[in-house]
């Protein structure tokens, strides 16, 4: 901690606007000071409260010239020609390969607040899982082990946390023993911050000696890995390359050779999976063009005429949406970081508790302002040769976002239970379904046992799953 002077800090915040934050200084403890001094240093303010103003404004969204907007390109999963056929098995090889020379890492981005699910707690550690109760965490834990095995190698894991949540999650994985993991080859980060805003523009205090900080959203991921000497440990790994995804998607394929393969012969720096959206109102980032650059653009942005536009075979025009599953090359991450890094923060509306020109904390029931958050996608325009491939919902999507209802724990251990039901009926196992078609059995194969269709029918094989299953049954495999 420094030692800060009044004037010294006057002088940074006062050219911003900001010497407000000064306001309860004369009651302050010489630690309340620095404390306070030092959040205030950490920040260039000059650039922050440029964001804030241009956030506030919702100039950057309005600044989307969407006539010249069109729908990205992206490499479909079932193959058009012979040619596509090979590409795709060549590609596929070439990630195997990857995977056994130990050149991919994993890397889970989980420092948000995870509101909306409404769990006061790190989202990793929320348990959702029908008969064994596992985390996010322990799934994707599990996976990791599972891939291990399958390439014969190790898959570092890398965690990003935020201030708020990285000693809750570190804690989490020390008491289930790192779910089996190597404890070296599990690394967790911490991200960035930035001040939240009230809607007059001003920076908020949390308490007299602290600003409002929060973390600074899933793009913060590229300076917190540089800072953190994750990127340094990447290279000493001799890691070329990150598998990225989102805390919140237990059904993503950890670590796809398909993927992998292609992003590396592509030659690509950033690569994402594309959804075709189920509706025109699903509430996806959407993977466009502007002027040839790939740009996505939120769906809040997005102006209804364009979410609805139809091809003429029918198909939504702008159909590719982002499900936040991408892959990143450590060379990308590098060349990133070095140079002024361009990325601008988004605006999100917030609930932010505030002390108020009295010192009495006040705790809104409305947004009262906003956070700024970088986007990871916003790196993609940036990247040589992005690549996007398409995904199968049924195979790799369910976000567990809210407590109820479209993206929640059900509607997650839903499509996990039809995915599980999917790969048992291909191999030759009856499950027995509901009139409504869904299965009538609870069914949880570990991902240590089964990341694929393929480990499923070898476990049918074996002996270790039943051929046949009755209505209502409950089968575990751990
Ligand atoms: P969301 O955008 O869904 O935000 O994060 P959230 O904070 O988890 O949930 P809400 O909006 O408060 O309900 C998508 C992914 O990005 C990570 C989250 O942990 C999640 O994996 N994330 C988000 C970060 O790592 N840092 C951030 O600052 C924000």
């Amino acid at each position: 901690m420094g030692t800060h002077s009044f004037e010294e800090l006057e002088g940074i915040l006062a050219p911003c606007g900001q010497n407000h934050l000064l306001r309860f200084w004369n009651q302050l403890s010489p630690e309340q000071r620095n404390q306070l001094g030092d959040q205030i240093c950490s920040i260039d303010w000059k650039q922050v409260v440029q964001w804030s103003k241009t956030a506030l404004s919702d100039a950057g969204s309005t600044a989307i010239p969407f006539d010249r907007l069109t729908p990205a390109k992206y490499v479909p999963l079932q193959p058009e020609t012979t040619a596509d056929a090979t590409r795709l098995q060549e590609a596929r090889a070439a990630g195997e390969a990857l995977l056994r020379a130990g050149k991919v890492a994993c890397f889970t981005v989980a420092g948000g607040q995870g509101t909306r699910l409404g769990y006061d707690a790190p989202k990793g550690t929320y348990c959702f899982s029908p008969l064994r109760n596992k985390s996010l965490f322990q799934y994707f834990a599990e996976a990791i082990l599972r891939n291990q095995e399958k390439y014969a190698t190790t898959l570092p894991w890398y965690i990003m946390t935020s201030p708020a949540n990285h000693a809750d999650t570190i804690r989490f994985f020390e008491q289930n023993q790192y779910f089996g993991l190597l404890p070296q080859n599990v690394r967790f980060f911490i991200q960035g911050t930035l001040p939240g805003f009230g809607l007059d523009g001003k920076a908020l205090l949390a308490a007299p000696d602290s600003l409002a900080l929060f973390a600074n959203g899933h793009g913060g991921t590229f300076a917190a890995l540089k800072d953190s000497g994750t990127l340094d440990d990447l290279e000493a790994r001799g890691i070329d390359y990150l598998a990225y995804w989102q805390v919140d998607n237990p059904m993503v394929t950890v670590c796809d050779p398909l993927f992998i393969g292609l992003h590396h012969l592509t030659g690509s720096e950033m690569s994402s999976r594309c959804l075709i959206k189920r509706d025109a109102m699903e509430k996806l980032g959407h993977f466009t063009l502007l002027d040839g650059k790939l740009m996505i653009v939120e769906y809040s942005d997005m102006p209804k005429e364009l979410l609805e536009q139809r091809d003429p075979d029918g198909r939504l025009t702008f159909r590719p949406g982002s499900p936040a599953i991408h892959i990143l090359s450590r060379q990308f991450i590098r060349r990133l970081t070095d140079g002024v890094f361009a990325l601008t923060p988004h605006r999100a509306n917030k609930k932010i508790s505030f002390v108020d020109e009295q010192g009495t904390l006040v705790q809104p029931t409305a947004p009262n302002g906003v956070k700024l958050e970088f986007f990871i996608f916003d790196a993609l325009p940036l990247a040589h040769n992005p690549l996007i491939l398409e995904a199968d919902r049924a195979e790799e999507f369910s976000a567990i976002k809210n407590a109820e209802g479209n993206d929640s724990p059900e509607s997650c251990r839903a499509a996990l239970l039809e995915r599980t039901a999917k790969w048992l009926e291909q191999a030759g196992v009856k499950i027995p379904r509901k009139a409504d078609g869904t299965p009538d059995v609870t069914i949880e194969i570990s991902l240590r046992r089964a990341v694929c269709a393929e480990d499923i029918a070898e476990l049918v094989q074996k002996g270790a799953i039943p051929r046949s299953f009755a209505p209502g049954d409950q089968f575990a495999l751990d």
